[in-house]
Parts: C-alpha cells; sequence; structure tokens
C-alpha cells in the first residue's frame, strides 16, 4: 500500500493557488489585435481570447513581462515597472484585461523582473552617470581587476554572461572607469539588493500591481538576487578558448536570499492573497528548495525547479548530454514525493519560453506521432501533484522550429550570441558549425517564441493578413491550429486540443487525486514506462501508465493492484480495452488512466470465522462504510481491533474522518460483504 499523504501536512490543504491551472502567454506571439499593424502581439489581443482560455480550462493567465521595454531580451529587461511597452498597449488596456479575467473568474500573473533591470531604466541611468550618484549602489558596480600593459581595463571576475557565454558577466562602463555586473546581458544591469533603498523600490512596484488586481508573479531568476561577496573567481569547466566560466555557484540562492525574500513576504505578499511562482534555476538540493516552499517557510508558494526541462544540459544551457527515460522518471518522481514528504508544494511545468517544445523533446514530434506523443505529455501533467503550467501552444502539440530554416530567422539575443560564438571559434571546421547548428536545432528558445497558430488563414490569425509578423510563423499552421483541433471530429479519437480540455476538467473534477493526492512510482527500474499511482486522502485511486518509447511492450502490473476500467487512453475517445490486470499491452508512445483498486489478500476462512477475531462490530453502529469502490468496499472499523488483520491498518488523518487515531480500513468483497452481514447480524 502507498504511504497516505502525511497526517499532519498541509499538502492537502486546499488552497485556489494550488488547484488553479496557469496558462503562459508570451505576449509578443500570442494574438495581435484587430487592426494592428506591428505583426506583434498585444494586451487587446490576449483579452480578445480569453472565452478560449476559459474554455479550455484556464483559471490563471500568467504574461511574460509587458512593461515598457527596449526589448533587448524580449521584455525581460525593463525600462519602467509602471508603464507598458508601446506595441503591447497601454496601463487601460491591462486594467481592462483584469477586469474581462474578473468577469469570468480568473486572473492575472504579472512577470516580475527584479534581479536586473533594462540599461535604459531611469534607474541605471542615474547610477551610471557618476560615482557620487545617489544611485550609484543600487547595482553592483566594481574596479577592473588590473589594467594590462596595453591598458584594456580586466573585468572583476571570469565570470561568463548567461546568455553569451562567450562574453564576461562584467560590463566596463568608461564615463566612470568602472564594470558594472550584467549576469544576462550588458543591456540587463543587476540590481544591487543589498541596498535597502532598492529593496523598498521593488517593493513599491509589487503593491502597484497588485493594487492594480493582478493575482500575483512569476518571479524571474529570483534565487539570483543575492551574490557571493567578493566575487570570486569560478572554476573552469569550458574548454580552450572560453575566457570565461560559469559561475552559478556564486549566485544561484546566495547567502542573504532568504533574507530578502522573507522581507519580501513580510513587506508585500502577507498583505495579499497571492499566487507566486520563484523561477529558481540551479537549485536542487531538497532542503534548499523547501526554505522557500516548504508550507512553514511561506516565502513563496511554488517554484520552478529546473531538473526536468535541464535533463540535457551540461554546464550551460547551449549544449547538450545524453540522458533517458528512466532518468526523466526520477526527476519527475524525486520531486512528487519530496513535496508530499516534506510539506511543501510545488508547479508541474513542461515548456515555458525558454525551452524548446516538449513534443519534440521528450517524444516524437514526426508527423507519424506528434499527436499521440502530444497526448501523451498531455496525460502525464495533468494527474501529476502541484499547479499545473500549460504554455501557449502545447495544448496543440506545437513542435519545434523545422531544421530548414535559416539562421536569419532565429531572433533570441541567446541563439545570436551562440551562433557568433560558434562562427568565431570555427569559422573554418564545418563538423564544429553543423554541431553548432544542431544545438540550436535541439536548444534554442527561439522554438517555442514562434506566433501562435489559430488558424489556417493568411499570418495564422497570429495578426492581420496585411501586417508581417515580427517572428516567422511555423509552416504546418494550415494543418495544426486551434480551431482545426477545437472543431475536430475525429471519430473515435481526441484531437490534442479537445485531450486537453478533458484532462483538465478530469483533473479539476478529482483534485484530491490529481493536485492533491499521494504519488507513488511503480515500476521504478523500467528503462522506458512511467507508471505511477496517485491515491486521494479517502483512498480513491488512479493509475497512470505512460510508455515513453516509440516501442509496442508490456507491461506488468504489480500484484496488489488491478483496474475497475481503463478511462482513458491517448489514442481512443472513450474507455481503453486493456486487460483489468497484470500484463498490459501498450502501443508505441501509448499513455492510459485507469481507476485502480488495491486487492489485500484476505483468507476465507478469517471471515468465516471473524467474530472470533473481534469484528463484530463491522454490523454495529460505529462502523459505517466509507469510500466505495466497485467490488470492494472500505468499511471504517473503529475500537479494539486485533491482529490477524493489523497488516492493513491505516492511519486516516484524523481531521477527514472526525474521530481519534488509529482507525482501520477493513476490505471486503462485495460477495463477502453480504455474507459477513449476514453472519453478524
Ligand atoms: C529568465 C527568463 O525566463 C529569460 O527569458 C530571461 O532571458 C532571463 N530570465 C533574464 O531575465
Amino acid at each position: 500500500m502507498s504511504s497516505p499523504v502525511h497526517q499532519n501536512s498541509s499538502f492537502s490543504t486546499p488552497q485556489w493557488w494550488k488547484e488553479a491551472v496557469v496558462y503562459q502567454i508570451y505576449p509578443s506571439s500570442f494574438q495581435s489585435h484587430s487592426g494592428a499593424t506591428t505583426g506583434w502581439g498585444s494586451i487587446q489581443g490576449i483579452a480578445s481570447r480569453l472565452d478560449y482560455l476559459k474554455s479550455l480550462g484556464v483559471d490563471v493567465v500568467w504574461s511574460s513581462p509587458i512593461c515598457k521595454s527596449p526589448q533587448a531580451d524580449m521584455g525581460y529587461d525593463i525600462a519602467d515597472y509602471k508603464q507598458i511597452y508601446h506595441r503591447y498597449g497601454t496601463l487601460q488596456d491591462v486594467d481592462n484585461l483584469i477586469a474581462e479575467l474578473t468577469k469570468r473568474g480568473m486572473k492575472l500573473m504579472m512577470d516580475l523582473v527584479v534581479n536586473h533591470t533594462s540599461n535604459e531604466h531611469a534607474w541605471f541611468l542615474e547610477s551610471r552617470s557618476s560615482k557620487d550618484s545617489p544611485k550609484r549602489d543600487w547595482y553592483i558596480w566594481k574596479k577592473p581587476k588590473s589594467v594590462s600593459a596595453d591598458g584594456v581595463p580586466e573585468p572583476p571576475s571570469n565570470w561568463a554572461q548567461i546568455l553569451g557565454e562567450a562574453n564576461s558577466a562584467w560590463t566596463y562602463d568608461e564615463k566612470t572607469g568602472e564594470y558594472y555586473l550584467s549576469l544576462f546581458t550588458p543591456e540587463q544591469p543587476d540590481l544591487n539588493w543589498e541596498n535597502p533603498e532598492v529593496r523598498a523600490a521593488v517593493w513599491d512596484v509589487m503593491h502597484f500591481w497588485l493594487q492594480r488586481g493582478a493575482a500575483g508573479f512569476r518571479m524571474d531568476v529570483i534565487n539570483l538576487i543575492s551574490k557571493v561577496p567578493g566575487y570570486p573567481d569560478a572554476e573552469v569547466v569550458l574548454g580552450a578558448g572560453c575566457k570565461f566560466q560559469p559561475a552559478f555557484k556564486y549566485f544561484v540562492n546566495g547567502p542573504k536570499m532568504h533574507d530578502y525574500l522573507q522581507e519580501m513576504h513580510r513587506e508585500v505578499l502577507s498583505k495579499y492573497d497571492t499566487i507566486t511562482v520563484g523561477e529558481m534555476p540551479g537549485i536542487s538540493d531538497d532542503d534548499e528548495v523547501l526554505r522557500t516552499v516548504g508550507a512553514k517557510a511561506g516565502e513563496l508558494r511554488m517554484i520552478f525547479i529546473f531538473d526536468l526541462v535541464d535533463i540535457d544540459k551540461p554546464h550551460v544551457r547551449m549544449a547538450l548530454k545524453p540522458w533517458d527515460v528512466k532518468e526523466m522518471k526520477s526527476i519527475i518522481s524525486r520531486w512528487q514525493r519530496v513535496m508530499i514528504e516534506k510539506d511543501g508544494w510545488n508547479s508541474v511545468f513542461i515548456e515555458n519560453h525558454d525551452n524548446p517544445r516538449s513534443v519534440s523533446r521528450y517524444v516524437d514530434d514526426s508527423d507519424e506521432w506528434r499527436h499521440i506523443g502530444a497526448k501523451l505529455i498531455a496525460l502525464m501533467q495533468t494527474t501529476l501533484g502541484g499547479t499545473l503550467f500549460i504554455y501557449q501552444g502545447e495544448e496543440i502539440g506545437l513542435r519545434n522550429i523545422s531544421k530548414s530554416w535559416d539562421i536569419e530567422e532565429f531572433k533570441d539575443i541567446e541563439t545570436i550570441n551562440y551562433w557568433a560564438k560558434v562562427n568565431d571559434l570555427y569559422a573554418d571546421n564545418p563538423e564544429e558549425l553543423a554541431y553548432g547548428r544542431k544545438i540550436i536545432d535541439m536548444k534554442a528558445r527561439d522554438h517555442s517564441r514562434t506566433p501562435m497558430h489559430w488558424n489556417a488563414e493568411e499570418n495564422a490569425g497570429f495578426c492581420d493578413a496585411g501586417a508581417k509578423p515580427w517572428m516567422r510563423i511555423m509552416d504546418d499552421y494550415k494543418t495544426v491550429n486551434v480551431d482545426a483541433q477545437m472543431k475536430a471530429d475525429l471519430g473515435d479519437d481526441l484531437s490534442v486540443w479537445q485531450f486537453w480540455q478533458r484532462g483538465l476538467k478530469d483533473r479539476k473534477e478529482h483534485a484530491d487525486v490529481f493536485v492533491y493526492g499521494d504519488f507513488e512510482e511503480l515500476s521504478v527500474e523500467h528503462p522506458n514506462v512511467f507508471a505511477y499511482v496517485r491515491t486521494s486522502i479517502k483512498g480513491e485511486k488512479w493509475l497512470v501508465v505512460l510508455n515513453y518509447s516509440g516501442q509496442e511492450l508490456e507491461w506488468l502490473m504489480p500484484d496488489n493492484l488491478s483496474v475497475q476500467f481503463w478511462a482513458c487512453s491517448n489514442y481512443v475517445k472513450g474507455r481503453a480495452e486493456k486487460p483489468l490486470k497484470k500484463t498490459i499491452p501498450l502501443k508505441p508512445w501509448e499513455g492510459i488512466l485507469g481507476r485502480g483498486v488495491e486487492c489485500v489478500e484476505y483468507d476465507d476462512a478469517k471471515f468465516a470465522k471473524a467474530d472470533s477475531f473481534g469484528y463484530d462490530k463491522l454490523s454495529k453502529p460505529q462502523s459505517r462504510p466509507t469510500t466505495e469502490i466497485s467490488d470492494v468496499k472500505f468499511w471504517l472499523v473503529t475500537g479494539d481491533v486485533k491482529p490477524p488483520l493489523k497488516e492493513i491498518k491505516y492511519e486516516a488523518p484524523s481531521q477527514s474522518w472526525g474521530v481519534g487515531s488509529p482507525v482501520y480500513f477493513l476490505l471486503i468483497r462485495e460477495g463477502d460483504l453480504k455474507r459477513c452481514k449476514k453472519d453478524f447480524q
């Protein structure tokens, strides 16, 4: 029997932000509004799609940054936290968006980018204006480490820029002769969180948006806000020719991060009922994560843990490392268990604007398999515990950019920097150049940033026919689009969209199982099948079996389990016809969901003589039927229950039963129940 969700934990305590389905919008690529000529998405465009999102099953919309920005990093470089980027619209449009969301019972989550600002933010312009500026200390300024013989000032440390690892994370400022820290790009100077004025300014921005009606924040790289003092040189891990080195250990979850997050909680978050998710790359230690998302720590509601999307990442993102399904399973299972056992809360996500498409990455995006593969992922995502995040286009199984596209079609600063570095280093080496292109084809952030496919019309319904989209639209939009998938009548099959919609509905109807339930992985050693049981606190069980391979295979269900029926499969619309126990045949990339039954060995002789074991209380008033699953009934038996049935003792949490512990379940099959009743009454 799987261990029940912990009795004293608040893991299963219902909260709106735990059950919410969050949909991430990449605003430049989601929806332009009618009459706009920019070729960019807009806030009015988002507002025009709220009924669509509602019908999918979305509760919260998180938009990547919409504030005023020169767009060096697509809005993750903010020049004014209280103004809107002109192509996206105005503050009035945001107010209207919030009002329209509220009408539909939905909420808005803002992207809070406060590890750094744009180099065009007034704070930075003031800071760089002179060494005596009152805002000088709002950013991280350092003298050059040394000046070379030919007069070149050397950066204070060897840290590499995150979005261009060939370059230094320090940017030299001629005017004042000092370097400023800019971990991502020179256009994104890091704020100095040591300075209390900076923190107060951030709290002010947060109040501004919460008072305007935002329901919370996704916090950009929020675990980078505290840096190790002294900015020591990082270990050399990148090969020859690389002057700068990844230095995550010196700024990920730095020494004062928890102090700052606690202050943020005290000063801002504790005053509102928010949904918060911290983007926290590079951290994987359970206890450290729990310091932020543990129920008692309460710094943030949840974070994004990157183990799954970084499964193929060695030291830097634009590189590859081999991985297999077993590793993928163990990452997912680990975090499911950690949050249950240590009373934390987690987000569930597999795509975002910084990662390639999941159908291309974890399954098979060929024309033959994409449809099944995308639904396999949907089945997994909708049955895992935590707050579920969906990224735009995931619900129709969008895939990566075609390998045939010219490099000029890629717009992301990281891709551009990476390609420049590869060309600098290997201009005359076709093999290395081809490898560089392969990395782009597999890892570039551009894959998830192409405009949304709404319909088969010109520009995919993303922007007016006469406008030129800011980024090329994928070639398959005529067949793979929202309109076609919503309307699809595929006989005994569902489109990817229809499957997501149904999965989200099931998830909500069975939130006690899929959002709050216990999680137990089965067949841990299986190289391709990811199987797990989700169990609600009342004992309702669902079994998920996912074949992460393009091969047909058989999966052996453990002896103590069977299913009543297979409610869902990514191959058919209705119930799947499969054996209910033991050997289960699976098609390539097939996923199935079954209503589970736990079988407890019992022995007729014991029931025949049950009264002699003290089970005569069974038919008395203090006993009552609890959950019914098929032909097995669970009976709650109070009182002095003795062996030999102690092996099925179940410590039910007192709050759900209203009785003191321990309580016991006696499992009796329907036929036997009648017999027992007869015997005992
Ligand atoms: C994480 C964001 O998701 C990414 O898109 C951005 O480039 C960096 N943070 C810097 O803000």
